[in-house]
C-alpha cells in the first residue's frame, strides 16, 4: 500500500455577531484599552449570545468548510471537535455537530487539550486518515470561553473570546510527488506537572460545577515562548525545512508578545505570521482555524504553500503541525 496523506480541502469559520471592545470591558472591570493593547495586542473579541452554543458556532464553521470543498456531508466519516467549552459534559459536542451537518457515517468525538486542541484534533484525524480508517474528516475548533470566565477577574476576562473554525481533510494516496501536499508532520506534547498553571476551578467529578478559568499568566507566558519555539524547531528538524522556507505561520493567538518572542527566537519574518488576536482575542481551540480562515479569505494562502501551525495551552499541552496546502 502506498503512502496516504491528509489533504486540507478547505477551511471555514464562524464568529458570534456581538463584539466587545476593550472600552466595553473597561466598564466591567478595572482596566483600560491601553493596558490590554500594550500587554496583549487584543483590541476586541466576539461574545456568543445566550442561546448560541459551542455546537452552533462549530456547525456553522464546518458547514462553510464543507460548502467551500464541495463535499456532501454524507461523504464525511469522521467529525472531531476540539473544545473545552462543550454544550454539555456529555455527549460530545462533535456528535451534535455531526447531526446538525447531516453526517451519518463513521465516528464523532471531542478532543480536550484546551488551546492546543485544534493541533491535537488535526493530528488524531490525520492518523485516522493515514491508516485508512477514515476517508474524509471535519476537524473543528469551537469555543464559548465567555461562559467560563470570571467577569470580575481583570487578569483573565480581558483575554478570551468566542468563535469556531473548521477544516475538511481528505485521504489521498501519494504518487511519489517531489513536493507532496497535505499534513507533512505533527508533534504533540504535554507535561502534567503544570496542571495548576491554567485550569478551570470546577468540574462534574470534583465540584459538580462548571467553574471559572484561572491562570498564572506570568508563568504561562514564561513557558510559552520556550515550548512553542522548541516544538517548531523539532518539526523543522524532522522535515528538513528551514524557518525561512515556511510560507505562513498560523499560531494560536494568545498574546502578541508571545508571537513576537517566538518570531525573534526563530528568526521568522513577522510578515509571515497571521495575527487575528487583535480582532478575536484568545479563542482557545478555535484560534488556529479562525486564523487559517482569515488568511484564506485574505488570499494569503496558495496551493503548494508550507503552513506551520502551533499552539500551547492548559495542561500544559503544546504542539505543531506542518502542512503543504
Ligand atoms: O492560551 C493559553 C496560553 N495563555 C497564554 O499564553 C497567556 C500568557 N500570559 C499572558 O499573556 C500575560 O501574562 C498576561 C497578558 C495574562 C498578563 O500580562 P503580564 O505582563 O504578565 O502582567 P502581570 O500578570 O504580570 O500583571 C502586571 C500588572 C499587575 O499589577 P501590579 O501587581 O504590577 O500592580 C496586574 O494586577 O498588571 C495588572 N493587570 C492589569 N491591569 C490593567 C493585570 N490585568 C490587568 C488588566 N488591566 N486587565
Amino acid at each position: 500500500m502506498g503512502t496516504i496523506r491528509s489533504i486540507i480541502r478547505s477551511v471555514g469559520a464562524h464568529l458570534p455577531k456581538r463584539i466587545m471592545t476593550n472600552d466595553d470591558i473597561s466598564k466591567i472591570v478595572d482596566t483600560t484599552d491601553q493596558w490590554i493593547t500594550e500587554r496583549t495586542g487584543i483590541k476586541q473579541r466576539h461574545i456568543a449570545a445566550d442561546d448560541e452554543l459551542t455546537s452552533d458556532l462549530g456547525t456553522a464553521a464546518a458547514h462553510q468548510a464543507l460548502v467551500r470543498a464541495g463535499i456532501d456531508p454524507v461523504d464525511i466519516d469522521l467529525v472531531v471537535c476540539a473544545t473545552s467549552t462543550p454544550d454539555r459534559t456529555f455527549p460530545a459536542t462533535a456528535v451534535k455537530i455531526q447531526a446538525e451537518l447531516g453526517v451519518t457515517k463513521g465516528a464523532a468525538f471531542d478532543v480536550q487539550a484546551v488551546c492546543s486542541g485544534f493541533v491535537y484534533a488535526l493530528t488524531i484525524a490525520d492518523n485516522f486518515l493515514k491508516t485508512g480508517q477514515s476517508k474524509r474528516a471535519v476537524v473543528i475548533g469551537a469555543e464559548t470561553f465567555s461562559r467560563i470566565l470570571d467577569w470580575e477577574d481583570r487578569g483573565t476576562c480581558v483575554l478570551f473570546g468566542d468563535g469556531a473554525g473548521a477544516v475538511v481533510l481528505e485521504a489521498q494516496p501519494q504518487k511519489g510527488e517531489a513536493n507532496p501536499r497535505g499534513i507533512l508532520s505533527t508533534r504533540l506534547r504535554s507535561d502534567g506537572r503544570f496542571y495548576d498553571m491554567l485550569y478551570v476551578d470546577g468540574g462534574p467529578g470534583s465540584t459538580k460545577t462548571v467553574g471559572h478559568l484561572r491562570m498564572n499568566g506570568r508563568e504561562v507566558f514564561r513557558h510559552a515562548v520556550q515550548k512553542i519555539s522548541g516544538v517548531i524547531e523539532e518539526t523543522l528538524l524532522e522535515t528538513g525545512f528551514a524557518a525561512n522556507e515556511i510560507s505562513l505561520f498560523v499560531p494560536h493567538q494568545a498574546n502578541k508578545r508571545i508571537l513576537d518572542g517566538v518570531a525573534r527566537k526563530l528568526g521568522v519574518d513577522p510578515n509571515k505570521i497571521v495575527v487575528t488576536l487583535d480582532r478575536h482575542g484568545n479563542t482557545s481551540a478555535a484560534s488556529i482555524p479562525l486564523a487559517l480562515n482569515q488568511a484564506f479569505e485574505d488570499h494569503r494562502i496558495k496551493e503548494g504553500d508550507l503552513i506551520l501551525m502551533e499552539a500551547m495551552g492548559g495542561g500544559f499541552t503544546w504542539g505543531a503541525a506542518l502542512v503543504r496546502w
